[in-house]
């Protein structure tokens, strides 16, 4: 094939990683990660989320005992108090294992109920923003700091995946 064809493959290369971008950055983080049991009581989650920065379309992992903690969103007053009388978001879903997308710009409260909010099961973030040039991003993925946080790197794979198909299909 010639030259025509594969400036073509580039650019869809280059089309399909931009499109792609947004997701490179995204961050999947297991709670409590570094500190012990993941979402369990003797954790104190202000200082496990004190470094970090949440932002829009990352996610949160809780793993925990299913027989004994649960995950339920609360507002800023039932976090602060340990009321789970009236969860905003019951994110339970029975495995111990729950996914919960951060996808709006705001500060979000989780508490478990049954007690155990009181034991320390409970954890503020602060979604903000990204940062505007992905190019640049600060965190070099596949360093210790960032494979404790559980940063997911697949998006990135599938990105190189689909420009490497798009040379072989076009050069
Ligand atoms: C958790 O750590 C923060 C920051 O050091 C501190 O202000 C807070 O009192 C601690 N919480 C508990 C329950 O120990
Ligand atoms: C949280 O919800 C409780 C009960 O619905 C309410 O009394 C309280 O004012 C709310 N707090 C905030 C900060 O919205
Ligand atoms: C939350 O949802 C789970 C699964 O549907 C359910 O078993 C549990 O009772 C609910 N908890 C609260 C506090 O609503
Ligand atoms: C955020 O995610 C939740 C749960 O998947 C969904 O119900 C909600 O519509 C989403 N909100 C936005 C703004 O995308």
């Amino acid at each position: 094939m010639g030259r025509v064809a594969t400036l073509v493959g580039v650019a869809v290369a280059l089309s399909l990683a931009a499109a792609m971008l947004p997701e490179v950055g995204a961050v999947r983080y297991m709670v409590g990660a570094g500190m012990g049991n993941g979402w369990a009581t003797n954790v104190n989650y202000t200082i496990w989320a004190q470094d970090k920065h949440f932002y829009n379309g990352d996610w949160l992992f809780f793993v925990y005992d299913r027989n004994q903690l649960n995950v339920l969103e609360v507002n800023k007053t039932d976090y602060e108090s340990c009321n789970a009388d009236h969860p905003l978001v019951n994110w339970t879903r029975g495995a111990g294992r729950d996914v919960v997308p951060l996808n709006v710009t705001r500060p979000y409260y989780f508490i478990s109920g049954k007690g155990f909010c009181y034991g320390g099961a409970k954890l503020a973030v602060k979604v903000e923003n990204p940062p505007p040039p992905p190019v640049a991003s600060p965190e070099k993925s596949g360093s210790p700091a960032s494979f404790y946080s559980g940063r997911i790197v697949l998006p990135a794979v599938f990105a190189v995946g689909a420009m490497w198909d798009a040379f072989l299909r076009f050069c």
